[in-house]
């Protein structure tokens, strides 16, 4: 019994036999996938194979069909209620950064705290900062968005979601617009999330991420989850053809 339990709360995120639509379009197939407290999590596959959509369903933006999706054993959808999506706290990155251009960074980094988390403006300032700290930016803190580079703004978009305490951190496509130069830097800060021991699914093309980081990867296809593996696996001479045929792509 205690052991139930306990692996329960290790737990963080459980999809199960998720399904999704589009009128006639089917979009996610009977997917599972679970991730454990600390575990990193790669999602890759190709344009159109459902991975924004499953992380909307994990975040709770996307209605879905059927199935289940929980996070921290909280049932996640659109119609929940404002303090379960609070208790769930899945912080997301986005391939476009939505940070507000009329406010500074640090205002960016406290302005959720105050709403959602009813903090005073002493206390999300100090979070704020820390956290730009740990983005290496907290030189930034008063300046404007438009004053920063891509990488940059990225940055303070990780540490905004950080703010939060999230128990999970979700990162879609995070790199993708960004200049080549500027993607090892956000790579990195998401690194040293992963290295604090960061529950992560992020979902990017990045493959030398995926081999350094992930403890799992997952390739999507046609709305399937084709296969799940530790990244010697997942890399190795035996993963699925169309795994194989992807890579092939990529790198
Ligand atoms: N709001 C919507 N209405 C209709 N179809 C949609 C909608 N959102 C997504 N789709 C379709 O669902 C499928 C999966 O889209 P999704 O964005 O999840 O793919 P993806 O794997 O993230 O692709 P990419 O790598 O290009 O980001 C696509 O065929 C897309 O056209
Ligand atoms: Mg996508």
């Amino acid at each position: 019994m205690d052991m139930a339990i306990s692996s329960v709360a290790t737990q963080v995120v459980s999809v199960a036999g998720l399904s999704k639509h589009f009128q006639a379009h089917q979009v996610l197939s009977d997917v599972h996938l679970s991730v454990a407290a600390g575990e990193r999590v790669v999602v890759c596959g190709p344009s159109g194979s459902g991975k924004s959509t499953l992380a909307r369903c994990i975040s709770g933006l996307e209605s879905y069909g059927s199935g289940t999706v929980t996070v921290n054993g909280i049932a996640i959808s659109p119609r929940m209620r404002h303090t379960e999506l609070i208790q769930a706290n899945v912080g997301m990155v986005f391939q476009q950064f939505n940070l507000f251009p009329h406010l500074t960074v640090l205002e960016n980094c406290t302005l959720a705290q105050r709403w959602v988390r009813r903090r005073s403006r002493d206390e999300a300032r100090l979070t704020a900062l820390e956290y730009l700290a740990k983005v290496r930016l907290a030189e930034k803190a008063s300046a404007y968005p438009a004053q920063l580079s891509g990488g940059q703004q990225q940055r303070v978009a990780i540490a905004r979601a950080l703010c939060l305490n999230p128990s999970l951190m979700l990162f879609d496509e995070a790199t993708s617009a960004l200049d080549p130069e500027m993607v090892k830097e956000v790579l990195e800060t998401m690194i040293l999330l992963a290295q604090d021991g960061m529950t992560m699914i992020c979902i990017t093309h990045e493959m030398g991420f995926a081999r350094a980081v992930a403890d799992k990867v997952v390739f999507m296809d046609e709305g399937r989850i084709v296969q799940a593996a530790p990244p010697d696996e997942f890399f190795g001479s035996n993963a699925d053809p169309r795994v194989r045929r992807f890579l092939s792509k990529v790198f």
